[in-house]
């Protein structure tokens, strides 16, 4: 089930808002229409959001083809700024944004030209992720015990990416080499992606997965259920300070009380080489609504004041390995992650 797929004039994507009920897709014609879909949630997950806004480019592209070349890149630009407002934190989006955007850039294309360099981008791009999840996973399972019982928290699966998935990427590898015993998956409010996405996902792949709720892991931990914690990322600063879903810096905390190793799967693509710190990245703020109603039912006071951030950071320190398409980084962060940039892309 493909989260993100191009078909000649248009981007078809998988509503995973309506996920595990409806399997349903939205038909993009536009890039007005993908950016709904990013900002709605509709596509989600930061390297799927990246190769979503990547073809919402090569959308605008033919909606402008008419244009003369001056007025085909201003358009170009404006639709480019208009997807990059849609989410602020995962850095995937504005990486493959402005890896289109250099396409744009090359001085002696005609509106042609530039309408096949975009697509090709854009499809190269898609190739790309899926082919580095499968590296992080090749990487990554050599981390996992036999016999593992390993949490997660979100969905950083083939959901959120172009496939194959990042820390559940890896836990798809280790599973394959016989590996897996149990995949503790945490339902991770306020949407729930844990047990509508990662636990569907799981499922659907025939792997073994128990859901608990977000406040269990403690107590899980405790008792020595837990093997190790995997997770995603959405941005990844020069220190090695990771971005991801509300929650995973609690549950960082308390691997290292508990003394478990904890991991972030991520592709170069998430790292943020600009930002020598997490400090320093946007932390999406969403709809009050999200946490006050579940579908249309009121769960809480209508007027109840709520603080509702999408993401927090955790720290380098609490984090004992970042697996990567290019291989599995230890501290010191900051210099293993500039040795890796030192080679390029
Ligand atoms: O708000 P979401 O659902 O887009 O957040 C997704 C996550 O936080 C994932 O863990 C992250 O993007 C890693 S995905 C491979």
């Amino acid at each position: 089930m493909d989260a993100v797929k191009f078909e000649k004039n248009k981007l078809v994507l998988l509503d995973q808002t309506k996920l595990p009920v409806e399997v349903t897709f939205v038909e993009c014609h536009d890039y007005r229409c993908v950016a709904d879909a990013i900002k709605s949630m509709k596509v989600r997950g930061a390297p799927a959001i990246g190769v979503a806004a990547a073809f919402g480019l090569v959308l605008a592209g033919f909606e402008y083809r008419n244009s003369l070349k001056d007025e085909f890149l201003i358009k170009m630009k404006e639709a480019a700024t208009q997807l990059k407002q849609t989410r602020p934190t995962a850095v995937n989006l504005f990486w493959a944004i402005d890896r289109m955007l250099k396409i744009l850039e090359e001085k002696n294309l005609t509106v042609n030209d530039y309408l096949q360099e975009l697509e090709n981008e854009a499809k190269i791009i898609q190739n790309e992720d899926l082919a580095m999840n499968i590296k992080m996973g090749e990487f990554g399972q050599e981390l996992i015990p036999h016999g593992a019982n390993i949490l997660t928290h979100c969905n950083a699966g083939a959901l959120a990416t172009a496939g194959f998935g990042t820390a559940l990427g890896v836990i798809r590898a280790a599973f394959n080499k016989g590996k897996v015993k149990m995949i503790y998956v945490d339902e991770t409010r306020p949407l729930l992606q844990g047990s509508r996405l990662t636990a569907f996902e799981l499922m659907e792949d025939g792997m073994p997965v128990t859901l608990i709720a977000d406040n269990m892991a403690a107590y899980f931990m405790q008792q020595g259920k837990i093997d190790c914690v995997i997770v995603g990322a959405d941005r990844i600063a020069a220190n090695g300070d990771v971005a991801n879903k509300i929650g995973t810096y609690g549950l960082a905390v308390l691997a290292k009380y508990h003394s478990i190793p904890f991991y972030v799967a991520a592709p170069k693509s998430t790292f943020d080489l600009s930002l020598n710190s997490g400090q320093a990245i946007p932390i999406e703020e969403r709809n009050p609504d999200e946490i006050k109603k579940i579908g249309n039912e009121w769960i809480a006071p209508k007027k109840v004041k709520v603080i509702n951030p999408a993401f927090d950071v955790t720290p380098h320190e609490l984090i004992t390995a970042i697996i990567t398409d290019a291989g599995i980084l230890r501290p010191s962060y900051k210099e293993n992650i500039k040795g890796m940039f030192s080679h390029g892309y």
